[in-house]
């Protein structure tokens, strides 16, 4: 166990998340890009990251929420306030990680906002806005840092996809549904095209994680409902699929390329 003060070059340097291979082995220094960083999920990703040696950039909308989680990391984090659907804004806060840490080589696109009106409620100005979250937004960070993965000829990005993008959604709706799906597709495509430049890019889809996704925009009787449906008789921890998105940006991970790792519990098998 190596000391949570220890200097960031020894965590990086023992890090779990280096290989015992030499010719796998990625860089010593990664540098981690969470979108939607202060959010359920994306709280547990930058945790697991940073203990394990990862410099983590937390990107959400609340600076101040950012700055206190990556001020609470082991390594030597950053907190920026992005709106990942603005473009410009986006530019800007690549721009800065890369003066603050010279790369980013790893992007875990977490960002989301979920609607789960089915198709006859969903207005225009409803389907635009998920849309451009959970779309455009993974579309135009997935862009800004791909130039620097290019560079260090090294990358891992995993998207968080969902359930709903197959199921056709239980709970969820229209416009999620679809957005879901658009992320899946964009997966497979970012997966394609980066391949040879050695950056790798996976999706993960959950159903039903503990976050307000599930305690807030459920009803009680919904989550009762859910849970005699789910095997394993739970919702999801943020934590379990932290552990997805660290064995996806593994070293040893590199064969592992426009996957989509189901995280359901056995509620669909496929
Ligand atoms: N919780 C679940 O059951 C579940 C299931 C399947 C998939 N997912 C997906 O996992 C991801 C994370 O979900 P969560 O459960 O942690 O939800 P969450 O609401 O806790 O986190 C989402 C985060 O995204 C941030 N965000 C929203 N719009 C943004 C924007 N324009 N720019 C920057 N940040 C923005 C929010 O501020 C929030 O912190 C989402 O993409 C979601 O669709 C969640």
């Amino acid at each position: 166990m190596i000391p949570p003060d220890a200097p960031s070059e020894i965590r990086s340097a023992s890090s779990p998340l280096t290989s015992t291979l030499p010719k796998l082995r990625g860089p010593a220094k990664k540098v981690a890009l969470v979108t939607g960083g202060t959010g359920g999920i994306g709280t547990a990703c930058c945790r697991y990251l940073a203990d394990d040696g990862v410099h983590v950039v937390v990107v959400d909308l609340d600076q101040a929420k950012c700055d206190a989680l990556a001020a609470s990391l082991p390594t030597k984090s950053l907190g920026l306030s992005i709106n990942i659907t603005d473009p410009e804004a986006v530019a800007i806060g690549v721009k800065k990680i890369i003066e603050v840490f010279g790369t980013v080589n790893m992007l875990i696109n977490v960002a989301g906002i979920l609607s789960n009106n089915k198709l006859a409620e969903t207005s225009a100005s409803e389907w635009n806005k998920v849309m451009a979250v959970n779309v455009t937004g993974t579309f135009l960070v997935t862009q800004a840092v791909i130039p620097s993965m290019v560079k260090g000829k090294w990358g891992r990005i995993v998207n968080l996809s969902s359930w709903a993008w197959k199921s056709g959604g239980l709970t969820a709706g229209t416009v999620y549904t679809t957005s879901k799906g658009a992320v899946t597709s964009f997966t497979f495509s970012i997966a394609r095209q980066y391949a040879a430049a050695g950056i790798t890019c996976n999706g993960i889809a959950p159903c039903y994680v503990m976050s307000p996704m599930v305690t807030e925009k459920l009803t009680a009787a919904q989550r009762k409902e859910l849970l005699e449906k789910i095997p394993v008789h739970r919702f999801c921890e943020p934590e379990e699929i932290a552990h997805c998105v660290r064995f996806l940006t593994h070293d040893m991970s590199g064969f592992i390329n426009g996957e989509i790792i189901d995280v359901n519990a056995g509620l669909q098998m496929d």
